[in-house]
């Protein structure tokens, strides 16, 4: 049920927060997964068990909730590394590989996520595929400008492109950034690495949503014997 995914949800971000240590930078994560951990950082703040950390937020989104619970909120240019960074995914590959940008913000993740010396990642167990983009298509970030070429270009590429609308705007979505995304979907993904390259190439397309040799650990929440557990 949706009150059990989000128990799991819970669980991992909880896990994933009770590993930062004092004194390190933290790159802050997007999603309702990462929300819990970003939420359990200001806990153990404000306990007193945490001193001295710095969040990098990969999203508004993050830094809204980053300044909600007492995490001082830096960039890039205030810090000489991130040590740490945990964040959600969309789908997770038996190779550790990421679909991410559910949420619209794989861009600022990419950069941060593969920053940082240990990045973890944070889902519970209906993000595990045997098979990438068997159940959530590759999100593109699109300069609005190039959105028709792009969206011919990736035909070329045996994709099926659609632009992302909002839910409660008319219109496409409009990312942190000012752009459009395009969620591409594949029949088969053969090399993820490749196709990282290849779209990441397009003239207009700022990022992309594969993750690739990017994750360290990954935190799976589950339920064993009606339990929710940590694998
Ligand atoms: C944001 O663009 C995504 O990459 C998120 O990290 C992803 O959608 C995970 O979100 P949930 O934790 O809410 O499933």
């Amino acid at each position: 049920s949706a009150e059990d995914i989000k128990k799991l949800k819970q669980e991992v971000g909880i896990a994933a927060a009770q590993r930062v240590k004092s004194g390190m930078v933290v790159g802050l994560g997007t999603g309702s997964t990462t929300a819990f951990a970003i939420e359990e950082l200001g806990r153990r703040l404000a306990a007193g068990e945490l001193t001295d950390i710095v969040g990098i937020p990969t999203s508004f989104q993050a830094s809204v909730l980053g300044k909600k619970y007492g995490i001082p909120i830096r960039s890039l240019d205030d810090v000489d590394r991130v040590d740490v960074a945990i964040d959600g995914a969309d789908e997770v590959d038996p190779h550790k590989t990421l679909i991410k940008g559910g949420g619209a913000a794989h861009t600022r993740e990419k950069v941060v996520d593969s920053l940082a010396t240990l990045f973890i990642v944070v889902v519970d167990e209906s993000k595990l595929v045997d098979k990438l983009g068997s159940t959530f298509a590759v999100p593109l970030e699109v300069l609005p400008m190039a959105i028709s070429p792009v969206t011919r270009a990736v035909e070329k590429l045996g994709g099926k492109p659609d632009l992302r609308m909002g839910i409660k705007k008319d219109g496409p979505v409009i990312t942190d950034q000012g752009n459009m995304v395009l969620d591409v979907t594949f029949e088969a993904i053969a090399d993820a690495a490749e196709l990282e390259k290849t779209l990441n190439n397009i003239p207009g397309v700022v990022e992309n949503g594969l993750f690739v040799g990017v994750t360290d650990l990954i935190l799976v929440g589950e339920f064993k014997d009606g339990k929710p557990q940590i694998r």
